[in-house]
């Protein structure tokens, strides 16, 4: 709640609290019990990465691909029932309809080659100049077409406690200048490990029988996702930690947060399918 009033804010809510003095410090100390229990979390992932050798590119690749995990996504093309899937779409709605918007915060903290890559990146998120290819956009039409609300943050009360320290974790690096750098390793990361589950996902779709539309969003991102895997690890990270060489390990901190999280929420997800009994069917399809 203290995060969302730095984005749209709420029905009701005075905007002028984003800034307000008691509010503002009551953040600071649950992010610091947030950040502190990240870097448990990720204690060891970032010792190991940077132990691999190489620079910090090797290092970044290195921690992905150690800690690469597309469980969730194999549930989605293999096994989950529609309404299993559409889940998965009113969880995943919390970020997606806000999509690359965390990432906007860190463009005035960067400077240089860095900055240049992420507004390269952020405009390929943002429709590069045609409304309505905005990936939130897109993800809300996913919606739109297996009959579930896209209304921003419609689905907030369901969302799981993973999935808002997802979102948390994204918002709080974003925001606070000192993690710039993590908040550019989560992004790499992010970006890097979505073109092969969204294929998988892509053809889960298929398998249900789902509108093509709903496969679109997924689609748009295998291609685009390769190529911001790139632009985010090479261009960004590398730029940045170039600029920055203190923020090295920040980076790696950012990237093992994303997929450490990441596992935590897929997880979560799928170990509630299996100890649930196959729900009713929840969507009705337009084919
Ligand atoms: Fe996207
Ligand atoms: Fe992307």
């Amino acid at each position: 709640m203290l995060f969302e009033l730095h984005y749209r804010g709420f029905d009701g809510v005075d905007p002028d609290l984003e800034w307000d003095p008691l509010l503002i410090h009551s953040r600071g100390m649950l992010e610091g019990c947030l950040e502190e229990a990240l870097r448990a979390l990720t204690a060891a992932d970032v010792r190991r990465a940077g132990h691999s050798g190489g620079d910090l590119t090797t290092q970044l690749t290195w921690l992905i691909d150690d800690l690469d995990r597309g469980s969730l996504a194999t549930f989605l093309q293999r096994r989950a029932t529609e309404a299993q899937f559409a889940e998965f779409m009113r969880q995943r709605s919390i970020y997606h309809l806000k999509e690359s918007d965390p990432q906007s915060f860190v463009l005035p903290r960067i400077d240089g080659p860095a900055k240049a890559a992420l507004a390269e990146l952020q405009y390929d998120e943002y429709g590069a100049g045609r409304p309505e290819r905005l990936h939130a956009g897109l993800f809300a039409q996913a919606m739109e077409a297996i009959d579930l609300d896209s209304g921003y943050g419609a689905h907030i009360d369901e969302a799981s406690a993973t999935t808002l320290a997802v979102n948390n974790v994204m918002s709080m690096f974003a925001l606070r200048r000192r993690l710039r750098g993590a908040a550019m390793g989560h992004l790499a990361a992010f970006e890097a490990t979505s073109s092969a589950p969204c294929r998988r996902i892509v053809s889960g779709i298929e398998r249900l029988g789902l509108p093509t539309v709903t496969a679109a969003y997924f689609d748009e991102h295998v291609e685009a996702d390769a190529v911001h895997e790139q632009l985010a690890i090479r261009n960004i990270c590398a730029n940045l930690v170039e600029a920055e060489p203190h923020l090295a390990a920040d980076v790696l901190f950012g990237a093992a947060s994303c997929l450490r999280m990441d596992q935590l929420a897929g997880t979560a997800l799928v170990d509630s399918w299996r100890s649930r009994p196959a729900p009713r069917r929840l969507v009705e399809v337009h084919a």
